[in-house]
């Protein structure tokens, strides 16, 4: 009889998705016991009555890894432990419905889960595997949030979407003599906004690790001015960060029109205005390293269920492609650390951080 392996893509849509997929397919079929089934709509495929699930075969991945989405379609509000359930008088009511997730992969004869997604779905990944579910994780995150892994799929891309994003906001700030700010996507942590900066040439980069002082805002602003207002300036800012002395709460889309508010407050002579980069981070084929990255994860997670090394995550370490506990892998969240070499980096060139 076939092992089965049920593959789950939850959290966010990312570049690469598809890509991780196909390796995965691409890796067992060369072995002649395995069946991969896909997961509708992250875990709803495998707890849905009747289920919806995909069988993933050679044939149905042909070709995917240039695709950006998922084939499988994901959700970030589907976590079993928190689960969305009808009630009996059409209400929805949030219920823990592991107990029939681990049921159904039973009866349907499961051996392995891999579950591919980023900090919060891997938090789940854990919780599952200390209930006894075999199941090996897959980072994918464009926000590069994840702690352990060297590298998630999708960051890289989502990172040359904001630097395109970059340079085409420096070439029309420069001939407006404006103030472009652009808002990028990246949750709690400043990775897309710095690397989109440094790449793209912003002046300025907020992060939500670096709380701002919108004085020193001003301050880079205005050197970047002659006294008649010829002058342009680009600012990049994480949708996390925040303003000094401020509490941080994060409102999607608001940082960038909350400095743009500050700036026009401060009677700041230049026109100003802002860009949300939004989805588009997210969307479309992943670039070649990210294709890569997702086809050397996918290879090694399949590897992984083979030698039952349950509870793990494949990741890249030190340069090598490796597998750590995903309990290590969730304890830790992966934010920009002000002694990272590209802040210093950053620095050398003139970029102010709002400190
Ligand atoms: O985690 C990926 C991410 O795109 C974050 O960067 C962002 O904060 C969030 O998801 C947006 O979520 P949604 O797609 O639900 O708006």
């Amino acid at each position: 009889m076939k092992q089965r392996i049920l593959v789950v893509n939850s959290g966010g849509d990312c570049p690469g998705m598809n890509a991780v997929i196909r390796a995965i397919v691409k890796r067992a079929s060369q072995e002649t016991k395995w069946e991969i089934i896909g997961s509708v709509n992250g875990f709803d495929g495998i707890l849905s009555e009747p289920l919806e699930l995909v069988p993933l075969t050679e044939k149905r991945v042909e070709g995917i890894h240039i695709q950006g989405g998922t084939i499988l379609t994901t959700n970030n509000k589907r976590n079993p432990f928190n689960y969305p359930v009808k009630q009996k008088d059409g209400t929805i009511k949030n219920e823990d419905v592991t107990d029939k997730l681990i049921y159904n992969l039973k009866v349907f004869n499961f051996d392995a889960v891999i579950h591919i997604g980023g900090n919060e779905s891997h938090k789940i990944s854990h919780k599952l595997s200390q209930k006894g579910v075999n199941i090996i994780g897959i980072p994918k995150t464009i926000n590069n949030d994840l702690s352990i892994t060297d590298f998630s799929f999708g960051f890289q891309t989502a990172a040359h979407v904001a630097t395109e994003a970059v340079d085409k906001l420096v070439t029309t700030a420069n001939s407006h003599n404006r103030v472009l700010i652009l808002e990028v996507m990246g949750r709690d942590a400043g990775w897309i906004a710095l690397h989109a900066a440094i790449a793209g040439g912003a002046e300025v980069c907020l992060i939500p690790e670096i709380p701002i002082d919108m004085e020193k805002v001003l301050q880079k602003l205005k050197s970047r001015y002659t006294a008649d207002g010829r002058g342009f300036a680009n600012i990049v800012v994480a949708e996390g960060a925040y303003f000094k002395g401020e509490k941080n709460e994060k409102i999607s889309g608001s940082i960038a029109r909350k400095i743009a508010e500050k700036l026009k407050e401060s009677n700041f002579q230049a026109d100003i205005r802002e860009t949300i980069l939004g989805h588009l981070q997210r969307g479309g084929s992943p670039i070649a390293f990210d294709r890569i990255l997702a086809t050397e994860l996918g290879v090694k997670a399949f590897e992984l269920v083979k030698e039952k090394k349950f509870g793990t995550m494949a990741v890249h370490q030190n340069f090598e492609l490796t597998h750590k506990d995903l309990k290590e892998v969730i304890d830790q969240y992966n934010k920009v650390e002000l002694s990272h070499n590209l802040i210093h980096t950053a620095k050398g060139i003139g970029i102010s951080f709002g400190d």
